[in-house]
């Protein structure tokens, strides 16, 4: 790849002065963040205060929610930088991706997406950290360690639901039932779309590479961490 197809933008002003194709993938992925970070905020983090069971789960619950509406307000901070229309960057204007797309009704539930859905969003956070427009990779950056915290979260509070046999049938179920939404996740494998972004620096991976690595990941946390059982999953990724 030459170096003109490789730029190192510093600032917001100076992206304009770049190829209009760098500048839309650009929008794309930050119109997309600030979406569905706050949409899940809106399904999940916020309603799983109430089902929360003590006033200390309530607590770490307030504080994800907190986190998760905090990045939704500073990818739509880029994004106005870079000269976006806010009502651009809201659920009413794009449609969520599908892991949301889970009538979220138990404490189980919700762990479970913190255990798997965070994971997934490590992946994508991880693949922003080198970008070449640095006001993204600044901001996957901050957004990193909260996001850990996140799935720490998860990992933490059903390995405690797993102490007892209805905790572990309950966890067992969620999994099985929000797991199969995961490998979608990630894209289409051989996306054109996904070939411009890593063209352009923007994003580093494959889809596909993404997918094997969140999966190997999961597996290992369902299997080897919780002792659970591994669910079947759509034929692109099992
Ligand atoms: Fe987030
Ligand atoms: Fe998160």
């Amino acid at each position: 790849m030459s170096e003109k197809s490789r730029p190192q933008v510093k600032t917001s002003a100076e992206l304009k002065n770049q190829d209009p194709e760098f500048q839309e993938l650009l929008r794309k992925i930050v119109v997309s963040h600030a979406v569905n970070e706050l949409y899940g905020a809106q399904v999940f983090d916020e309603p799983a205060i109430a089902l929360a069971p003590t006033p200390y789960t309530k607590w770490l619950t307030c504080r994800v929610a907190m986190e998760e509406y905090g990045h939704h307000v500073r990818f739509k901070e880029l994004g106005v930088d870079m000269g976006i229309p806010e009502e651009a960057m809201t659920p009413s204007s794009k449609k969520p991706l599908s892991i949301f797309a889970f009538p979220l009704k138990t404490w189980p539930e919700f762990c479970v997406i913190k255990l798997l859905a965070d994971l997934a969003e490590i992946l994508q956070v991880e693949d922003l950290l080198h970008c070449s427009f640095h006001p993204l990779r600044n901001l996957a950056r901050m957004t990193m360690p909260e996001e850990r915290f996140h799935a720490q979260f998860g990992k933490d509070l059903c390995t405690e639901l797993c102490r007892t046999a209805d905790g572990r049938r309950q966890v067992q179920d969620a999994i099985d039932r929000y797991l199969p939404l995961l490998p979608a996740f990630f894209g289409k494998s051989g996306s054109r779309n996904n070939e411009r972004f890593r063209h352009w620096s923007i994003k580093q991976r494959k889809n596909e590479e993404m997918r094997a690595d969140f999966l190997e990941r999961a597996r290992a946390l369902v299997e080897d961490h919780l002792k659970l059982k591994w669910p079947a999953l759509p034929a692109e990724a099992a």
